[in-house]
């Protein structure tokens, strides 16, 4: 009852922390993707114009929501500070500190099922949340020492040399991890990477800016500069973190046995779009990056695509067969109360424990046990290969 009702609470603080890191992710990211966006659409004022006396580098002229807005961009700094500046930086912060939470109850208070494949290999909850704890700060140091490094002024390359990184670390994940434990520890490691952006280099920079001007100094163009160089790789990360952010849904990505693969071709299409968009809002529309990120998608869905299988001739006692396999192998989890620790209620609404239902989610079943084979999850009930053939044969003669 006890372990009943601690589950179910940790199902409520899952559901209210995935809730609000929505909201604080849609938050920051909106208000990156509106200041990229102005940055580049803003148009330097009319040369002797009032707005050029008084500093203005570019301007912009915008209606939304009833009103009309007038933005104007000073680079480096406005002559005098106004008393109230806000800074862009609690949706960011908000954000991680919700995904990390978030991340701690879904997989760090479950890690047997959610970060452990018993196929891939036998570790201890303790070493699964300590590799993954481990990626996120490895993941920032390398970074943060890549882009201090004479690397970092180089920005394709400098690119070319994270998105390795990225899928080197994907690779290792992958041989002590679940697939999806690997791809959600990727996006967190971005996710932090991104945050760490903010908090470590882009604000710090922008208060030494600002403490500079109330000294009455020209503030250091440096700062900027470091600055600039970040937000330029966030810009470039938004679209790969925020498909490995919902990935889980999609079984077919996460537990393909090249999932690292697959998140690699997918986080390159991801960039190509952004690079397109970034491009665009310059005025210069060139479509052959979208089109190599569509020819990569192509690519992976039809690579990973199910492979069609021969019709098999079973009879009616297959079916009892089935049921046995289910009941041993799935019930635990998938029934009205599951028995299993750690689940307080059928995952993903779907319960297998009568023959009715059974055969309504027969589709389901087939793609999740047999042909992507990430049922049972993290295979918490060892099943065998056998097990898995008997399920399809009897799907595939009709699912009688
Ligand atoms: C240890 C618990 C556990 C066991 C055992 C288990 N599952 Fe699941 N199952 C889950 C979880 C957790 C999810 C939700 C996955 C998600 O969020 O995408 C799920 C989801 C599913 C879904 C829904 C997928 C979707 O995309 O809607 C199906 C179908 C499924 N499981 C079938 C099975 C079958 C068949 C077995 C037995 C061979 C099985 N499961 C064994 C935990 C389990």
């Amino acid at each position: 009852m006890e372990a009943l009702f601690s589950t179910y609470s940790l199902e409520w603080l899952n559901l209210l922390l995935r809730w609000l890191h929505v909201i604080t992710g849609i938050a920051w990211i909106g208000a990156s993707f509106y200041f990229v966006w102005l940055d580049h659409a803003i148009k330097p004022p009319k040369p002797g114009s009032d707005l050029e006396k008084k500093g203005v580098a570019g301007e912009l002229w915008a209606v939304h929501g009833g009103g009309f807005y007038h933005p104007q961009k000073y680079l480096i700094a406005p002559k005098e500070l106004p008393e109230k500046l806000h800074w862009f930086k609690w949706e960011a912060y908000s954000t991680w500190l919700s995904g990390f939470a978030l991340l701690w109850v879904v997989y760090y208070c479950n890690a047997s099922a959610m970060m452990i494949d018993q196929s891939v290999v036998q570790l201890s909850s303790l070493q699964a949340i300590g590799i993954g704890l481990a990626t996120l700060v490895v993941g920032w140091t390398v970074y943060d020492l890549l882009c201090r490094s004479p690397l970092g002024q180089h920005d394709l390359a400098f690119g070319g040399v994270i998105y390795l990184f990225i899928v080197a670390t994907a690779y290792v994940l992958s041989s002590y991890l679940s697939g999806r434990a690997t791809y959600i520890h990727i996006g967190a490691m971005i996710g932090t990477i991104m945050v760490a952006n903010v908090l470590m280099v882009i604000i710090p920079g922008q208060r030494k800016m600002v403490d500079a001007m109330l000294r009455g100094e020209q503030p250091d163009a440096i700062h900027g500069k470091r600055a600039k160089q970040r937000s330029v790789h966030n810009n470039y990360f938004t679209l790969p973190v925020l498909f490995i952010m919902i990935s889980n849904h999609y079984a077919m990505t996460y537990a393909h046995a090249y999932h690292w693969l697959v998140l690699a071709g997918i986080m390159a299409a991801g960039v190509m779009i952004r690079h397109f968009f970034n491009l665009k809002h310059k005025g210069r529309i060139v479509w052959a990056y979208p089109a190599i990120g569509i020819v990569l998608l192509l690519a992976v869905a039809i690579t990973i695509a199910p492979q069609p299988r021969l019709k098999q001739h079973t009879d009616a006692s297959t079916f009892s067969l089935v049921q046995n396999v289910i009941a041993q192998r799935c019930v635990s989890c998938h029934s009205a109360q599951p028995t299993q620790e750690g689940f307080a209620a059928a995952p993903g609404g779907v319960m297998l424990h009568a023959p009715a239902l059974l055969r309504q989610h027969a589709d389901k079943v087939y793609q999740q046990a047999v042909q992507l084979k990430a049922m049972p999850i993290g295979n918490l009930t060892h099943i065998t290969d056998e097990e898995r053939a008997i399920i399809g044969a009897w799907y595939e003669s009709g699912a009688r």
